[in-house]
């Protein structure tokens, strides 16, 4: 894989987001375009108050074209719903917005993104930031935490915290941009717990009830 992988290239000087969605089904920026499926886009409205990020799109996200569709998507929506957190007011979107995965048998299993992904693609996250501009930025997980944050953020020390921007992420377009942002962990590590599979879901929706508290 070339080192200079970047979505910069293909990423549309606007702020509409379904130039961007349309431009972004093009990405070539990176090299998992080539066995996933499809691009997989943020979905929601221009004027969500509520931004959550994600990993990548697993393997139902990548058959349908949209991101948390598959089991820790439903996952999610029960907890954003227990925590009050109305859909029409949620931007949804990932990290990466590729699957990325190997071949086990005839299962592909999910993998982790590497860094250069979350790089490469960076600059769609950065776009759909910039254009839905949202009060409230919600991290699920260390991917999407790394994303925001760089590689040496830890979780595990800043989970459930009210965070800022990095300075330099605050201005991708004219005007300042500086969501309050949560990070917690991912839905899917709820589905992978075992005996204490409650008690993180409870966490997770404790965090997203600290997220919504920040809109009002
Ligand atoms: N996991 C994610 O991080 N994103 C999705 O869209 C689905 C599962
Ligand atoms: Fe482009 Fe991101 Fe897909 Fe890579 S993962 S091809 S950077 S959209």
């Amino acid at each position: 894989m070339a080192t200079t992988s970047t979505a910069e290239p293909y990423v549309p000087d606007t702020d509409r987001l379904p130039d961007l969605a349309r431009a972004a089904a093009e990405c070539r920026g990176c090299e998992l375009y080539q066995d996933a499926t499809q691009t997989v886009f943020g979905r929601g409205p221009a004027g969500a108050v509520m931004m959550l990020v994600g990993e990548q799109p697993g393997d139902v996200e990548d058959q349908r074209g949209e991101p948390f569709v598959g089991p820790a998507g439903k996952l999610l929506h029960r907890a954003l719903a227990e925590a009050g957190v109305e859909p029409d007011r949620t931007y949804l979107t990932n990290a990466v917005k590729h699957f990325a995965f190997t071949m086990r048998g005839s299962r592909r299993l999910h993998q982790t993104p590497k860094r250069g992904h979350i790089v490469a693609c960076r600059p769609w996250l950065a776009a759909e930031l910039g254009s839905v501009r949202p009060k409230v930025l919600v991290a699920l997980g260390a991917t999407a935490s790394q994303a925001l944050f760089g590689p040496s953020f830890r979780l595990s020390q800043h989970r459930g915290e009210v965070l800022r921007l990095p300075a330099e992420d605050q201005s991708p377009t004219t005007d300042v941009l500086d969501p309050l942002v949560v990070a917690t962990i991912h839905p899917s590590a709820v589905l992978r717990a075992g005996d204490n599979r409650q008690a993180m879901y409870d966490g997770l929706v404790e965090d997203l009830q600290r997220a919504a508290a920040l809109l009002s």
